[in-house]
């Protein structure tokens, strides 16, 4: 069995509005692997980008532990953080998220800036990765004179800038239509045979089924 990336123990988030609080988590225990590919599924507002945002570095927990590559993650500074995301963690979106007024290319070199300079290195890994995601006619392109399917694509290249031992998606495929959708899972596919751990939360059960497992989130639980 190849070792643990990620370790949940009992990880609860509340939200406050006025008076009233909301109990989003409650109680989350998880174990991915390095090579998994785990599909979350479950109710809106069932807590599944919660939890996304919360392994991905994004928004801490109330109370729990969190242990990314054996390291418990509850303790470190916001710097601390995101140097940590930036370095290991890569996020695709439903809404792409993507520069408009960037080009493909530009937009995967984004991540690359904040973390370092931008190398030669880093500018031949984006041309790779645009090419290798079959974007190689589009890397001058804006985000606006590409399609949705296109669009993801050049999202996940760039969360793949930097070489993280993680790829978050959330609905990744909930703007596309089937056939994007079907290209964007052979993307993912593809990136997880080659060593790539997947989270993927989806509201498509054909989409989840394409996952190596999943779990479905309800109530802040994972049902049994
Ligand atoms: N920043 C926030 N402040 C207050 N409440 C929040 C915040 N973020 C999420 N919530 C609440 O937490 C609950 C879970 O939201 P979350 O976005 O995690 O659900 P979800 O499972 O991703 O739903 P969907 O399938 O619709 O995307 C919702 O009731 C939401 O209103
Ligand atoms: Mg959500």
């Amino acid at each position: 069995m190849s070792e643990i990336l990620i370790q949940l123990i009992d990880i609860k988030k509340s939200f406050q509005i006025g008076k009233i609080k909301y109990e989003v988590l409650k109680g989350i225990n998880l174990e991915v692997r390095r090579g998994d590919f785990l599909a979350i599924m479950g109710p809106s507002g069932g807590g599944k980008s919660t939890l996304l945002n919360i392994l991905g570095l994004l928004d801490r927990a109330d109370s729990g532990v969190y242990l990314f590559e054996g390291r418990d993650v509850t303790t470190l500074s916001e710097r601390e953080l995101a140097n940590l995301r930036n370095q290991k963690i890569g996020f695709i979106f439903q809404a792409f998220h993507l520069v408009p007024w960037a080009t493909a290319l530009e937009n995967v070199l984004l991540p690359a800036l904040y973390s370092e300079k931008i190398t030669e290195e880093k500018i031949e890994r984006a041309h790779k990765l645009l090419e290798k995601l079959g974007l190689a006619d589009k890397k001058n392109h804006r985000p606006s004179e590409l399609s949705g399917g296109q669009q993801q694509r050049v999202a996940i290249a760039r969360a793949l800038i930097n070489k993280p031992s993680l790829l978050l998606a959330d609905e990744p495929t909930g703007n596309l239509d089937s056939q994007s959708s079907n290209e964007v899972m052979e993307v993912l596919e593809d990136l997880n045979r080659e060593g790539l751990t997947i989270i993927m939360v989806t509201h498509e059960r054909d989409i989840a089924q394409r996952a190596k497992r999943i779990k479905f989130l309800k109530d802040g639980q994972f049902l049994e």
